[in-house]
């Protein structure tokens, strides 16, 4: 009898606690494996629409495919689960791409793992996030800078893409990168039930 008492006020007490205690709780190992394979489909979907872009036309065609076909890659495969998916990046080429706070802090955190000596292939960080009242799982996936990446976001464009570049992104910060660089990461939110 006693147990059940002491039992029914410990879960009175969590229900009163404020709601930063969500950011305790674990996303769910069943929406982490969602997130992630989201994310192998949209990174494999964009390399797909770059690669023959970059190898048909170069990277000054390849700029007009990035720009048409990202926004609308990211939709498909948002609209095809419960999660929103998108890319995001401490420097933004797309200002559509201009990061939340969470996500501000999160990338900043990943800063601080790299330089901590973590490998960044592998970085990840999930988070239950209570925002506007709104319980959220919250995902990101660093991705890293490749050697095909530098041709439109490395310190030393060809004079076309950069061009191309300045046409489409007048506020462009997304350049000045090197191989092994955080780009920026995926980003991905689903409102829990
Ligand atoms: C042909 C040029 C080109 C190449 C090559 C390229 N990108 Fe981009 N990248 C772009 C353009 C254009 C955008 C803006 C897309 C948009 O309007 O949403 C962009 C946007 C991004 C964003 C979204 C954040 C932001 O800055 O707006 C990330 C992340 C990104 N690129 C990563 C990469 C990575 C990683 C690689 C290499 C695997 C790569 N890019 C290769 C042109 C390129």
């Amino acid at each position: 009898m006693k147990f059940i008492s002491s039992h029914a006020s410990l879960l009175c007490a969590l229900t009163l606690l404020p709601l930063q205690l969500s950011a305790d709780v674990a996303v769910p190992d069943k929406e982490l494996k969602e997130a992630r394979s989201l994310i192998k489909s949209f990174g494999g979907d964009l390399k797909a629409a770059l690669k023959p872009a970059m190898k048909s036309g170069g990277p000054v065609n390849a700029i007009e495919v990035c720009n048409l076909q990202a926004g609308p890659i990211a939709e498909t495969i948002s609209s095809q689960s419960d999660w929103k998916v998108a890319r995001t990046s401490l420097k933004v080429r797309n200002a559509d791409n201009t990061p939340d706070n969470w996500e501000l802090k999160t990338l900043l955190q990943f800063e601080q793992r790299k330089a901590a000596g973590e490998d960044i292939k592998k970085m990840d960080h999930a988070e239950v996030v209570t925002q506007e009242g709104q319980t959220l799982y919250r995902y990101m996936k660093a991705i890293p800078t490749a050697d095909l990446c530098v041709k439109c976001h490395g310190s030393q464009l060809d004079n076309a893409v950069a061009a191309k570049l300045k046409e489409h992104y007048p506020y462009d910060q997304a350049v000045g990168y090197n191989v092994g660089d955080i780009r920026g990461a995926f980003t991905l939110t689903k409102i829990v039930e």
